[in-house]
């Protein structure tokens, strides 16, 4: 079986673009009683930034905190919230953020339409009715969230995303011009996401041209910004992001992100970093990978976080290695079919402790 794979319809791209979101969103207003929701990270409240934001007075703006990744409680209290608003369904949600806000706003749009929790919707397929129309405006570049199909949350049981065609967004505003103001170290961490998909697809057994094609471009604009002092660093960064995404959605990630997940789920160390860590300890998986983000990190004069397995309880390391184990498709890419028979618990629990 081949996947039927949903691209984003509409992206603009170039500095400056931001400024034609009023006239986006508009388009989706079909009367004055029409009404739309930002979805905004708070880190950009009383900003210059937030000023710029195209919300009218019928709209609402959502300020939305990401000092911990999404979880699905939160998405259930903020629809909630969306829908007190006013007794009709807004014509649009538009996410401003990186992919922690990317992925509330793909997540809200889903939840006005699809009745209950959206614990119950964290899988492949399970969404049953098309989403509000929805759009991105990313400012941090590297997760691929703008373009993936999924909305990465945090359940009770389990740190799994609304995988759905209806997830895609219908809109991606790409300005480069607003992929500023992060700390050097989140400009690394969230980058680094994009580079390690790139590696983890490019060695996977899932490659194809059409993933390769994608990856090769998405890697090649890595090096650039991390290896270069690139004076168009930003956009690049950004179409890095882009084209990321596009290669892993036809192919799949590996180890890396395999083990990133077991360690989020237990220390809750959010994704860009946690996949930093990760791949670190992957030399004997990805050995070229490896080096290169070691040159990486030392151009760039960040660190990653070392020793954060030294205090997990026995209990703690045994969830993370079943959460780690559980990912079947990303050990099958990295590994191939045989998977199961070398990645054993023991070499897992090895890895955990050299991180
Ligand atoms: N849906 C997907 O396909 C997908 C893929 C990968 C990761 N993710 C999810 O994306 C999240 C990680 O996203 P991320 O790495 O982009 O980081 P993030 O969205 O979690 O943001 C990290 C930090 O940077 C801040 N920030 C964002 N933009 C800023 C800016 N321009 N200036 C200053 N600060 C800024 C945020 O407030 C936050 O404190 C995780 O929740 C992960 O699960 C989703
Ligand atoms: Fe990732």
């Amino acid at each position: 079986m081949f996947r039927n794979f949903k691209l984003v319809p509409k992206v603009i791209f170039g500095r400056g673009c931001f400024a034609q979101l009023d006239e986006i969103v508009g388009d989706q207003r079909q009367s004055d009683e029409d009404w739309a929701v930002f979805v905004v990270d708070d880190v950009f409240k009383g900003t210059g930034f937030a000023d710029q934001i195209p919300c009218n007075d019928k709209d609402h703006l959502l300020w939305v905190n990401t000092a911990d990744e999404p979880k699905t409680t939160y998405v259930d209290a903020l629809t909630a919230e969306v829908k007190g608003q006013a007794p009709t369904l807004p014509c649009g949600i538009i996410g401003i953020g990186g992919g922690s806000a990317m992925d509330l706003a793909k997540a809200i749009s889903l939840m006005l339409t699809n009745p209950g929790s959206a614990t119950a919707y964290q899988g492949w397929d399970l969404i049953k009715n098309p989403a509000v129309w929805h759009a991105a405006v990313p400012t941090l570049s590297g997760t691929g969230a703008e373009v993936s199909r999924t909305a990465v949350l945090t359940g009770p049981e389990k740190k799994l995303g609304l995988n759905s065609d209806y997830t895609v967004f219908d809109q991606v505003v790409l300005d480069p011009k607003i992929v500023t103001g992060m700390t050097k170290e989140q400009h690394f961490y969230t980058g680094m996401d994009c580079y390690i998909h790139c590696v983890e697809s490019l060695e996977g057994t899932y490659l194809n041209e059409f993933s390769k094609a994608y990856g090769e471009k998405s890697m090649d604009l890595c090096r650039q910004v991390f290896l270069a002092d690139d004076p168009e660093a930003a956009d690049k960064l950004m179409m890095a992001s882009f084209f990321g995404g596009m290669s892993i959605a036809y192919s799949q990630v590996g180890a890396s992100h395999a083990l990133s997940y077991g360690l989020s789920y237990v220390l809750g160390t959010h994704h860009g970093v946690s996949c930093c860590i990760t791949f670190d300890a992957l030399e004997a998986f990805y050995p070229q990978g490896v080096k290169e983000f070691r040159a990486m990190m030392e151009k760039t004069g960040v660190d990653i976080p070392r020793q954060v397995c030294a205090d997990v309880t026995q209990d703690q390391m045994n969830t993370m290695i079943t959460v780690t184990l559980g990912l079947d498709p990303l050990w099958e890419n990295c590994l191939g079919k045989d998977w199961k028979s070398i990645m054993t618990r023991d070499k897992v629990r090895a890895l955990f402790e050299k991180m």
